[in-house]
This record gives C-alpha cells, sequence and structure tokens, in this order.
C-alpha cells in the first residue's frame, strides 16, 4: 500500500524539476520510516498534509467507500463526488468527468477513462471517440440525449495510460451508484477495460463481444471501444461486430432495428 502510493506520486512527473524531486525524495523517506515502524497503509490526504498540499473542502479521503444508496439521484451522487480528491488523478485534471445524457436512460454506456478532450470539456466522449460513438447510436435510431453516457474513471489518466487498480477502487462505487439510479434496462461496455473492470475478468473483448453478461442484476454487452474503430478504420469486420453487438442490444430492448446495408 505505501508503496503503491509512493508509485503514484512518484508517477505523477515529479521528475521535471529540483523541488519535485525534493518532494519525492522527502515522501520517499517518509515512507520508509512509516513501513520500518510497522505502518502498513495511510491515507491520500496525509500525504497531501506531508507534501504540503491544501485539501479541498469538500475532500473526501481513501477508505471512505461511497456505498449504494437506495433512491439518490444522480445529482446527489455528483455532490457527493464534490472536488474529489480520493485519488491521486485530481492533481492533473481540469475537469471531472460524470456522466451526461438522459437520467432515466434505457440504455447506459460505459466507457473507460476521459481523454484529453473530455477532460477539457467535462464531458465524456466528446473527442475522436465521441464522434465515433455518436454515429453508432445514431446508427440505432437513438439520439446521444436518449442514451446516458459515462465512464469508469471520472478523471483523466496522464497520458491516457491504464487505469490503475487504486484509482478503480475509489471511483467503481460511484458508478455502480449510477448504475442504480439510472436503473438502465441494458448496459453497453464499451472496450476492453470497461468490460473486464465491470465484469471482474481478465478475459478478451473479443471473447466477451457479441453476448450479455451480468453486471449487479443488468444484462450486460461488451463490445469493441470506439477508438478502437477508430485506429482500425480498415478493419470494417470490426465495425459490424459492434452493429451486430448493437443489434441485439435494440432486440432486447424491444426497439426497432434499422435497416443497415453491409456492402459486399
Ligand atoms: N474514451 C473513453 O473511454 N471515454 C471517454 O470519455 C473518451 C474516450
Amino acid at each position: 500500500m505505501i508503496l503503491n502510493i509512493y508509485a503514484n506520486v512518484k508517477g505523477f512527473g515529479m521528475t521535471a524539476d529540483g523541488s519535485a524531486a525534493d518532494l519525492v525524495a522527502s515522501l520517499k523517506g517518509y515512507l520508509e520510516e512509516l513501513r520500518e515502524s510497522g505502518v502498513d497503509g495511510l491515507s491520500w490526504a496525509s500525504v497531501q498534509e506531508r507534501a504540503g498540499v491544501e485539501p479541498a473542502t469538500e475532500a473526501v479521503v481513501p477508505g471512505e467507500v461511497a456505498t449504494s444508496r437506495e433512491g439518490e439521484t444522480l445529482e446527489q451522487i455528483r455532490a457527493e463526488l464534490g472536488e474529489c480528491q480520493r485519488c491521486p488523478l485530481c492533481t492533473r485534471r481540469t475537469n471531472l468527468v460524470f456522466g451526461t445524457g438522459n437520467p432515466g436512460a434505457r440504455l447506459l454506456f460505459v466507457g473507460e477513462a476521459p481523454g484529453r478532450d473530455e477532460d477539457l470539456q467535462g464531458e465524456p466522449f466528446v473527442g475522436e471517440a465521441g464522434q465515433i460513438l455518436n454515429r453508432i447510436i445514431t446508427r440505432m435510431g437513438l439520439k446521444r440525449e436518449d442514451v446516458y453516457i459515462c465512464n469508469v474513471l471520472k478523471c483523466r489518466p496522464p497520458g491516457n495510460r491504464n487505469p490503475e487498480p487504486a484509482e478503480i477502487e475509489q471511483c467503481g462505487p460511484f458508478l455502480l451508484r449510477q448504475v442504480q439510479a439510472i436503473a438502465p434496462e441494458i448496459i453497453v461496455a464499451l472496450g476492453t477495460f470497461a468490460a473486464q473492470t465491470l465484469l471482474g475478468t481478465k478475459a478478451p473483448i473479443s471473447k466477451l463481444r457479441g453476448t450479455f453478461h451480468d453486471y449487479h442484476g443488468i444484462p450486460l454487452m461488451p463490445t469493441f471501444h470506439p477508438s478502437f474503430l477508430l485506429h482500425n478504420k480498415k478493419d470494417t469486420g470490426k465495425f459490424w461486430d459492434v452493429w451486430d453487438d448493437m443489434v441485439k442490444v435494440l432486440g432486447k430492448l424491444d426497439m426497432p432495428v434499422p435497416d443497415v446495408k453491409r456492402k459486399e
């Protein structure tokens, strides 16, 4: 745990100047002292205090895990997140990206984490991958406002690296509460990371997609991430795989399936 925190702090771009190097050295010494004295865990707040960082007033420290509360609204969940400082991603974010769309949506899309555009605008899937997701939604005969869109992580990981377990641990309960507040009939997990995290599996997306799985009693369809489609534009088969998954989703929702012609 201590070493994880050290790795997180060290990983946060603190090598560029002398003061950052001093801070890392000081934290390292502090963590080693604690470990030698038998302490095997400490809160993010105490790391901030040691680093001389002023916590925001609404700060909630790790350990105060958000659990589901019956009847709560998305607004209440967002308010509880506040200026979240539960993990180190808070130090670099421009905006926390909570989610967008219809709070009573029948269909929920869950991606991985905000990217650069999302961090800047505070809304999920507004960059290039978002354009692809918009096309998928439109092809389904729906509008972005009809569905709800959010991510496993609410803050952008630096350089769009994969989310880390400690980050998922802090954000995951809020996602579950969002799901419970929205109570969608179906969830679409976009990409490997969202699918594996929500389903608690390491199975590859190519094996997971195409069939419904269960997330807290809600049917969940994993499919390829829009970014994957973007980076594999020539592989039109992957687009059709996603479309096939969405046809199954529409079928389960008892919604009409638009006639989309495939070129031979
Ligand atoms: N990729 C994601 O997984 N989520 C976003 O919001 C944007 C890109």
